[in-house]
C-alpha cells in the first residue's frame, strides 16, 4: 500500500518475512528505544511469531529504509477468546506525526478484519500524550484497565528511566461502530464527560527538567486513572491543548464494545 500524507515523503507498509527485514527491526528498536540488547526482540523471536500467527509490519521509504514498524502476538483472553497483543510500534524521529503510526495500526486491523479477530490490544504510558492522541483520538480504543509498574523497574530504555513502568491497556474494537465512525472522520458520540485526568502535553521535557516533577505527575495520573475506573467508569476520549496540557476524558461504562463479541 502506498500512501502519500506528504508529496516528497512517500512510504510503503508490507509484513515483514524476511531476515534482513527483522534485522532493520531490530535497529529500530535500539535507536527508538535504546534498549540494550537484554530487552531487545531478536531476530528468532520475530521469525517465531511469523509461524505461530503474529504478524510484523514495516514501513519503508522510497529507498527501502524501514521507518517504522508494528509487531503484534496472537494471544487469548481468559476465556480462550483470540485477540492479537500488539506488542511494539516505533517510528523513526524524522517521520513522527506524519501518520505512519497510523497507517502501521490500520494494517493491523485490515489484517484482525480478515482473520476475524475482533479485538487488538496493546499497553502504552499514560504520560506519553502523543501515544494517548494516536490511540484514543485516531483509533478509537477504550480503556478500561490501568497497570501499576507492569514491567517492574528493571527496563534498560532511555523512554522508561526513572519512573515506574505504569501501563494502560487498551481494547480496539477493529469492526465496532465506534471505530468505524472515528477512523471515517466522524465524532463517536457519548455524551458529557463524568471525569478527566490530566498529563502534561509533553513529559520527556518535564523527565529533562525536574524527574521528582515528573514522578508526582505519574502518581497523580494513577491516582485519578484508578479512582475513575473503579466508579465504573472508562476512558473513552482524549483531548489536548496543543503545548500545553492534555486530557484523558471518562464516561461510564456500558460495556457496549464487549457485546459486540458475546
Ligand atoms: C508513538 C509513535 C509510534 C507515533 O507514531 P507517529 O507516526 O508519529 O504517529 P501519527 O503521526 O500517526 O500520529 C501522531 C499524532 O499525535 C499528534 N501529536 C504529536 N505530539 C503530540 C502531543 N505531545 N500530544 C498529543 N498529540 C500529539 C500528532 O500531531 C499526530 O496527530 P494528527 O495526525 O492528528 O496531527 C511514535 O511517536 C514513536 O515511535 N514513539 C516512540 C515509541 C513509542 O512510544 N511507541 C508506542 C508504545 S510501544
Amino acid at each position: 500500500m502506498n500512501r502519500d500524507q506528504n508529496e516528497e515523503r512517500r512510504y510503503t507498509i508490507r509484513l515483514c518475512t524476511r531476515h534482513e527485514e527483522f534485522q532493520s527491526c531490530i535497529e529500530l528498536q535500539r535507536s527508538v528505544w535504546q534498549f540494550t540488547d537484554l530487552d531487545i526482540i531478536p531476530l528468532r523471536a520475530f521469525v517465531i511469531n511469523l509461524h505461530s500467527g503474529g504478524m510484523t509490519h514495516g514501513a519503508f521509504d522510497e529507498e527501502g529504509q524501514l521507518i517504522g514498524f508494528s509487531h503484534a502476538l496472537a494471544a487469548f483472553d481468559e476465556r480462550r477468546r483470540p485477540f492479537y497483543y500488539s506488542h511494539m510500534l516505533a517510528v523513526e524521529p524524522s517521520w513522527r506525526d506524519m501518520g505512519v503510526g497510523l497507517s502501521l495500526k490500520l494494517e493491523q486491523r485490515e489484517t484482525a478484519l480478515k482473520t476475524k479477530v475482533p479485538l487488538i490490544r496493546w499497553t502504552f504510558d499514560p504520560l506519553q500524550s502523543r501515544n494517548a492522541n494516536l490511540n484514543i483520538r485516531k483509533l478509537g480504543v477504550v480503556i478500561r484497565e490501568y497497570k501499576v509498574n507492569y514491567y517492574g523497574n528493571s527496563s534498560t530504555s532511555a523512554l522508561h528511566r526513572g519512573l515506574d513502568t505504569d501501563r494502560l491497556f487498551v481494547e480496539w474494537w477493529v469492526g465496532s461502530e465506534r471505530v468505524n465512525d472515528i477512523l471515517a472522520g466522524k465524532k463517536s458520540e457519548r455524551g458529557e464527560a463524568v471525569g478527566t485526568v490530566k498529563i502534561p502535553w509533553d513529559i520527556e521535557k518535564v523527565k529533562a527538567l525536574d524527574n521528582e516533577q515528573a514522578r508526582s505527575r505519574q502518581l497523580a495520573t494513577r491516582a485519578g486513572f484508578l479512582e475513575e475506573l473503579a466508579r465504573g467508569n472508562y476512558c473513552a476520549g482524549f483531548e489536548t491543548t496543543p503545548g500545553l496540557e492534555s486530557r484523558y476524558l471518562f464516561y461510564p461504562d456500558r460495556h457496549e464494545e464487549e457485546s459486540e463479541r458475546a
